[in-house]
């Protein structure tokens, strides 16, 4: 495992409010500043050797903020990721009572892919935002017709992201699918992390074709951070604390390490909402968990319906 397993998910310099258990008080919100402060994230990361970008037309300005900036770097070894099938709806409003809709229709995938094509060359990854039984996405034709004749023409890979507590149900049946008799997606851009690991059940199938595999959602959104609210996983913020002491880093990156020692994915997403965010996360590469760690820590596992119920109730901070 190396250094360049850390991708960069941009869902929180994108927006103001973002799905979090948001334990500091934020500032007024200021377009410019938070874009600046965008910016220095993709910097660090980039200064980090981080090559590898998650954005998604969903994530406010993410996406328009990555573009940018890549234009200024000049390098085609920078990968970006996009996905397709939310509209950002909150307009930068911190007020604002709906930030996102979901539509999976081919008219939305048109639509957004004739902005997210502009990342190209970069562009190496097209994905279904949050695929789902109950949109149909998976079973509408011209989607995924759509999605293989952007495959072919542009020679990049196609995945799918996936939440909620039938995740792993949605990556076999997305593994079925094929067009033309070839595979259509090749990327899984799933959540784990050491509450929510139903992942580890489907792990063999999914990389005997070579596919890639990305982790998001690796601190369970913030809750992995020791704090009160969540009194009942004291017992696990102890361990963590104590592996924390022991390798002279921080949970976040005891957390981020265990998905990489367990999965082995092509990319741990960090999901940093600033520098120093960053810089801590990125520690999860001066140590390793020895095997009788991970197994301790693979013991806080929860049942996947109770991990998503929790999640569920996550408020926009
Ligand atoms: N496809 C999808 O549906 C989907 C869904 C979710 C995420 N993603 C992708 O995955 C990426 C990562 O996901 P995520 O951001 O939800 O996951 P995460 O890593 O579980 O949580 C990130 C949050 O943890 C907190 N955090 C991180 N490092 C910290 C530190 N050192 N100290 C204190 N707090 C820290 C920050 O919260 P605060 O903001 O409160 O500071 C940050 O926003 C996203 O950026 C996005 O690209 C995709």
């Amino acid at each position: 495992m190396n250094n360049f397993s850390v991708g960069l998910g941009t869902a929180a310099i994108g927006r103001p409010l973002y799905i979090n258990i948001q334990q500091n008080v934020r500032e007024i919100f200021d377009l410019e500043i938070f874009k600046a402060k965008g910016i220095e994230v993709l910097e660090t990361a980039y200064k980090k050797g981080i090559r590898y970008y998650d954005t998604a037309p969903g994530y406010g300005l993410a996406e328009e903020l990555l573009a940018d900036w890549i234009k200024t770097k000049k390098d085609q070894t920078i990968e970006v990721a996009t996905k397709w099938g939310y509209v950002y709806t909150a307009n930068f409003d911190p007020n604002a009572s709906i930030h996102e809709v979901k539509d999976h229709s081919i008219e939305q995938l048109i639509q957004q892919w004739e902005v997210s094509k502009e990342l190209l060359p970069n562009l190496s990854t097209l994905q279904i935002h949050s695929a789902t039984f109950d949109t149909g996405v998976l079973e509408n034709e011209a989607v995924l017709q759509k999605l293989a004749q952007i495959k072919k023409q542009y020679h990049i890979r196609i995945g799918v992201t996936t939440s909620g507590d039938n995740q792993v149900d949605v990556l076999r049946k997305a593994l079925e699918i094929a067009v033309d008799n070839q595979p259509l997606f090749d990327v899984f851009q799933v959540t784990y992390n050491i509450l929510e690991q139903s992942l580890a059940t489907i792990l063999d199938l999914i990389k005997k074709k070579g596919n890639r595999i990305i982790i998001k959602e690796g601190l369970a959104n913030g809750r992995l951070l020791p704090n009160p609210n969540y009194p009942h996983y004291l017992k696990l913020y102890n361990v963590l604390e104590q592996l924390a002491a022991k390798y002279e880093i921080g949970v976040d990156a005891v957390a981020l390490r265990f998905c990489i020692q367990t999965i082995e994915p092509f990319m741990v997403l960090s999901g940093a909402s600033d520098s120093y965010q960053l810089e801590e996360n990125w520690k999860l590469n001066n140590f390793e968990l020895s095997e009788e760690e991970i197994k301790q820590l693979q013991s806080f596992r929860v049942q996947s319906t109770d991990y998503w119920l929790e999640r569920k109730k996550l408020k926009w901070h």
